[in-house]
């Protein structure tokens, strides 16, 4: 692939053009958008997890003042269920509209929905409506793993060798089972429509990390054609996956706009949050690792579940990265779902790898204690040269690397291997490490890039922002190509309508627009020497367009600076406004072909402070080393490294969402209750980019960020916690429980 080198703005450090935006409060959110003659919708919620509606009676809402409809299954009008499709352009995780049967699979599902003239009317409206059930019990056993009487069958993803015969012949043996618990996207920002209908077509004004799928989803739904609904999503107050498919309550925004004609404006609240919109599933794996007497591993077993919704598939697919992780020749992946009365789980940051990376290096690390090897050097000695499941090449692996790099910041060489050895200030120290893996991928992707008469660019893609710095790496892409400073493009993102971009999903966005964005700014700069030779009062009008180029925003003769007209001089010359171009390049994702294999790697170092007289466990400090190709924009990369990293401390020791057994409702439904990790939790943290370019991938080498930094933080975390106390915990979050004696178990 072509490789594009020196720049004087790609990999420089250059802060979000929309910040400002962001903090005076000019950045308009999609619940920020208000309309004449406005409505507020407020569902009513199912308060059993499984059952039926047996009866609704909306008398009393329908009386209360300012109630202006009162929507169920009798008389919501249509709503159809969206095709299964291949690819990123069709994508719901909840099949089933709402409202389709009076079957209750969840607490919380969406039985009614209100519509009044103020949110708060429509809210105590909603309380009114009385809804009788008829009531079966909630499913919500931690058991996932397959067991003698389970309907579902395991299937397996990834095999190589024997894996049974391998083991029954090592020398050391590792088989533990790992249990990480529902974790509810928190993201501050809650999801939102505001529906607008015109009696044509409709604008959704959306919280979606993907506009275009969000768009096709909601026409399937309302059976309209595509070009009948435009969707806008301008800026997104993060996500982490959560919004990355459209969920019943935009279908009920819509389907109220289009029946009252007026426009409808849907908050879901942080309780629905916890019901409604999707969670990283309950898994549960078990590892099966052996090696040879010196630490050569000789065989990988991973067996792992997640739990699903009644009627929707989701695979949580903790085997991501144990393919390709290390060196074996004899490995078994194996994943099943099990029904439970929950709403559809979704992606969550890192979906797959990140349970599954605390499952897997977990379990290196109790080897590297069986063997008595230390953690760094047994992941050193077992780096594979090929992706031995693929049998292709890596496009770039620096995993060595970044083990050595973190454990010489972190200062591993001082580290004593005896559990609770180590002290500082009367605290005992643990240190942890693990490796860690997220896919490197791209998608197909459109761009247009403009130039303009005030010597300006403009950019537009119908990808979104959802926090990570697109708008500016974009910014950049445009000003690298054409020298336009990064100040004077604009960059327009979010609106279906636009040329069609990715999903703000699997970290790929920066890898999948490089190249559209890039092209496409070549292209109108072509478009430009064009206009220069063929306009009449152009200065280089006659001229071969070969014999010019373009630079830092002018035309000029190869070469001959001294020539260089600035663009807004020509196109006024030309009386043209603008220029433009437009490209599309196509993803890697899914090809059926590969050659490489496309990863990020990186490395985890964890420390924790013990304080057994009191029971208090702090992560004091992290070192990561990332491999993830060229960083374009090293300063959002590392605030999402960073950001991801808190997420990991929250995974290790805080989040869980609880459910009452006999009810089947998320208890800690709040963000009072459901403890996320917060400033006053945040350890050193110490981040390093390798910046290798991956080539394979595009030509900047740009991989992405955004996933990778939690994936295997909360083994490091979970190992240091051993090295401190002694106490293995395998069930996450790490519980101050765990720490007494005796441990408890948690799987029931
Ligand atoms: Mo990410 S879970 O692909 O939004």
């Amino acid at each position: 692939m072509e490789k594009i080198t020196g720049s004087k703005v790609i990999g420089v450090a250059t802060p979000r053009i929309d910040g400002p935006a962001k903090v005076t409060g000019a950045a308009t959110y999609s619940s920020d958008h208000h309309f004449p003659h406005m409505l507020y919708a407020w569902p009513v919620s199912a308060t059993i997890a499984h059952g039926a509606v047996t009866s609704l009676d909306t008398a009393a809402a329908e009386k209360m003042t300012g109630v202006v409809a009162v929507y169920h299954r009798g008389n919501l009008g249509p709503l159809y269920r969206v095709p299964p499709a291949e690819g990123f352009n069709l994508i719901v995780d909840e099949r089933r509209p709402p409202f389709e049967d009076d079957v209750v699979r969840y607490y919380g599902q969406y039985v009614a929905v209100v519509v009044a003239q103020t949110v708060e009317q429509a809210r105590a409206a909603a309380d009114r409506v009385k809804v009788s059930y008829s009531k079966r019990d909630p499913q919500l056993s931690k058991q996932l793993l397959a067991t003698a009487g389970s309907t579902e069958k395991p299937k397996e993803s990834s095999k190589r060798g024997d894996v049974a015969g391998a083991v029954k012949s090592s020398a050391v043996k590792v088989d533990e089972t790992y249990t990480t618990p529902v974790e509810t996207h928190n993201p501050i920002e809650l999801h939102a429509s505001v529906a607008v209908y015109d009696g044509q077509g409709y604008t959704l004004y959306e919280t979606s990390q993907a506009v275009v799928n969000h768009r096709n989803v909601m026409a399937a739904m309302l059976g309209v054609a595509p070009e009948q609904v435009k969707v806008v999503t301008q800026f997104l107050g993060s996500g982490f996956g959560g919004k990355l498919w459209p969920w019943p309550h935009s279908a009920l925004a819509a389907a109220c706009a289009r029946n009252l004609k007026r426009p409808v404006k849907l908050v879901v609240s942080r309780q629905m949050m916890f019901q409604n919109v999707g969670h990283r599933p309950a898994t549960q794996q078990r590892i099966v690792l052996g090696a040879d007497a010196k630490g050569k591993l000789t065989a990988i077993q991973q067996d792992f579940a997640n739990h699903t919704s009644l009627l929707d598939d989701y695979q949580e697919d903790c085997g991501e990265a144990t393919p390709f992780l290390y060196s074996t020749p004899n490995l078994r992946v194996t994943g099943v779902l099990a029904r439970r009365t929950v709403g559809t789980p979704t992606a969550m940051r890192g979906p797959g790898a990140v349970p599954g990376l605390f499952a897997l290096e977990s379990a290196m690390d109790e080897l590297a204690v069986k063997l008595n090897i230390d953690p760094v050097q047994l992941r050193l000695m077992n780096e594979p040269t090929i992706d031995e499941s693929l049998n292709l090449p890596f496009s770039s692996r620096h995993l060595k690397e970044c083990l050595t790099t973190g454990a010489q910041k972190f200062g591993w060489e001082r580290r004593t291997a005896a559990v609770g050895s180590m002290k500082r200030d009367g605290l005992t120290l643990g240190w942890g490490v693990a490796a860690c893996s997220w896919l490197a991928a791209r998608a197909d992707a459109e761009a247009s890039v403009e130039l303009r008469q005030d010597g300006s660019a403009r950019v537009a893609c119908a990808t979104q922002d959802i926090g990570g710095g697109t708008y500016t790496v974009i910014a950049q892409l445009v000003s690298h190509t054409t020298g336009i400073p990064v100040d004077r493009v604009e960059v327009v993102l979010g609106d279906s309508s636009l040329p069609p971009g990715p999903i703000s999903g699997g970290s790929w966005v920066t890898a999948t627009v490089t190249p559209a964005v890039l092209e496409a700014a070549q292209k109108a700069t072509k478009a430009l020497l064009l206009a220069a030779v063929k306009s009449p009062g152009s200065p280089f009008m006659g001229k071969q367009q070969d014999a010019l180029e373009f630079a830092d925003g002018a035309v000029r003769l190869k070469g001959q600076s001294q020539s260089a007209i600035p663009m807004g001089d020509i196109m006024r010359a030309a009386k043209i406004k603008g220029v433009s171009g437009q490209a599309k390049s196509t993803g890697t994702f899914g090809d059926a072909h590969p050659k490489f294999s496309f990863h990020s790697y990186g490395a985890q170092f964890a420390e924790v402070t013990w304080q057994p007289e009191i029971a208090r466990l702090r992560v004091s400090r992290i070192v990561t080393v990332i491999d993830a190709g060229r960083m374009l924009n090293p300063r959002p990369a590392r605030n999402q490294i960073e950001g991801a990293l808190m997420m990991g401390v929250g995974m290790a020791l805080l989040e869980e969402t609880l459910y009452d057994s006999r009810v089947g409702n998320p208890l800690n439904n709040n963000l009072a209750d459901y403890i996320v990790a917060v400033h006053a939790d945040t350890p050193q943290i110490d981040v390093t980019f390798l910046d290798y370019p991956d080539y394979e991938l595009n030509a900047l080498g740009a991989r992405g960020v955004g996933e990778i930094g939690l994936a295997g933080i909360a083994a490091a975390i979970t190992g240091a916690v051993y090295h401190a106390t002694g106490k293995r915990v395998r069930d996450l979050p790490v519980r101050i429980e765990d720490l007494l004696e005796p441990a408890r178990t948690r799987t029931a």
